[in-house]
């Protein structure tokens, strides 16, 4: 089978594609043929060595996949040759093929495409733990999303206005506010044209009660010094690049809340909470609450130009790679 390879720590252009033997199933593993694989911006850092998980080289990027069920091992009695599956893997998901522990897939709902499946899992995921779980939005409530219409900022939106909130997008250009807006948004604001501060003052009155961060830099401190009483500062990642110092005294004005979130541990640490979140969501999906956007798919030799683009800034909602 081809996959990507990394070799040796490095941007998307160090990446290689290569053949390797075809996986075959260990005692309790599944081997799936990829029919799409979902990028997220940890692929981006996990090949430089700057992501919280180092796995040894080589390695095959890609965390998360989705695609049919083509060998089953030893144990495995709850699926079957031909099921159609999504899994996160971690790594190992920009290939044609993976042997995986059955335990990591679920079956797949007859409506759900490979392609929206594989975007689904990691971004709306975690933006389930941070919006429902750790702030506990409440549909009186506003919430204010940086990097709107990214993959886990756009599904922070859909979530957002799925349970009653009020949501204002931020974004920096005015496509990505259109964008966020076309996917329920009461309020944009473009950070590159208008003072970020400004722009809350206008959109969000008293401030926001949750703010939904995963870009980190410049905005963080800014955002959060505009936050209303009681409010929740989810702090996600850092697309940015660099890691801000919030002062204390900060959270002390406003009665405020950091709040962390690390879905990963979460989705290991609390699986049935995890599952319910997956459940909820699906529900909102059946009902049209939620549209997971897939805005482009790649190729598997494209797969170094899709973390370019993630990279550059150029993505919008999720993108796929389809082998
Ligand atoms: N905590 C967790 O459990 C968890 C789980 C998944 C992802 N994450 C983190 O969440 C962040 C977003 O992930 P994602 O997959 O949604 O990525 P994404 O689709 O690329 O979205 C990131 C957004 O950040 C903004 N951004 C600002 N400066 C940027 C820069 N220099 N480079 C790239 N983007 C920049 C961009 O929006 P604008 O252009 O509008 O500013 C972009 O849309 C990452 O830091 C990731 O590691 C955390």
């Amino acid at each position: 089978m081809r996959a990507v390879i990394c070799e040796q720590w490095g941007g998307p252009e160090s990446l290689k594609i290569n053949v390797l033997a075809d996986p075959v199933p260990g005692p309790g593993q599944v081997v799936v043929k990829i029919a799409a694989a979902g990028v997220n911006f940890p692929d981006v850092l996990i090949i430089q060595k700057k992501y919280q998980i180092q796995p040894e080289l080589p390695f095959t990027p890609g965390a998360e996949i989705a695609g049919t069920v083509t060998a089953i091992g030893e144990n495995v009695t709850h699926f079957a040759i031909g099921d159609r599956v999504a899994a996160l893997c971690s790594v190992g998901g920009f290939a044609e093929q993976i042997a995986i522990d059955a335990a990591k897939c679920m079956k797949l709902p007859g409506a759900l495409s490979f392609e929206v499946a594989a975007g689904f899992v990691l971004a709306y995921g975690t933006s389930w733990h941070a919006v429902r779980d750790r702030a506990a939005l409440k549909p009186h409530e506003t919430m204010l999303v940086l990097g709107a219409a990214g993959g886990v900022g756009l599904a922070a939106v859909e979530i957002g206005k799925a349970i009653g909130a009020r949501v204002v997008a931020a974004a920096s250009t005015d496509e990505k506010c259109a964008l966020a807006r076309a996917h329920g948004a009461d309020e944009t604001i473009n950070y590159t044209n208008e003072d970020l501060r400004a722009g809350i003052k206008r959109s969000c009155g008293g401030g926001p009660d949750v703010i939904y961060d995963p870009v980190g830099g410049k905005y963080s401190e800014a955002a959060f010094r505009s936050i209303g009483w009681r409010g929740r500062h989810l702090v996600i990642g850092f697309a940015d690049g660099s890691i801000p110092a919030i002062p204390l005294n900060l959270t002390l004005l406003k009665g405020a809340s950091l709040v962390g979130v690390f879905w990963g541990d979460f989705a290991r640490r609390e699986p049935a909470a995890h599952e319910a979140g997956i459940a909820e969501m699906l529900g909102w999906m059946k009902q049209g609450k939620i549209k997971p956007l897939i805005s482009k798919t790649y190729s598997l030799d494209e797969a170094p130009q899709a973390l370019v683009d993630m990279a550059a800034r150029r993505v919008t909602g999720k993108i796929v790679i389809t082998p």
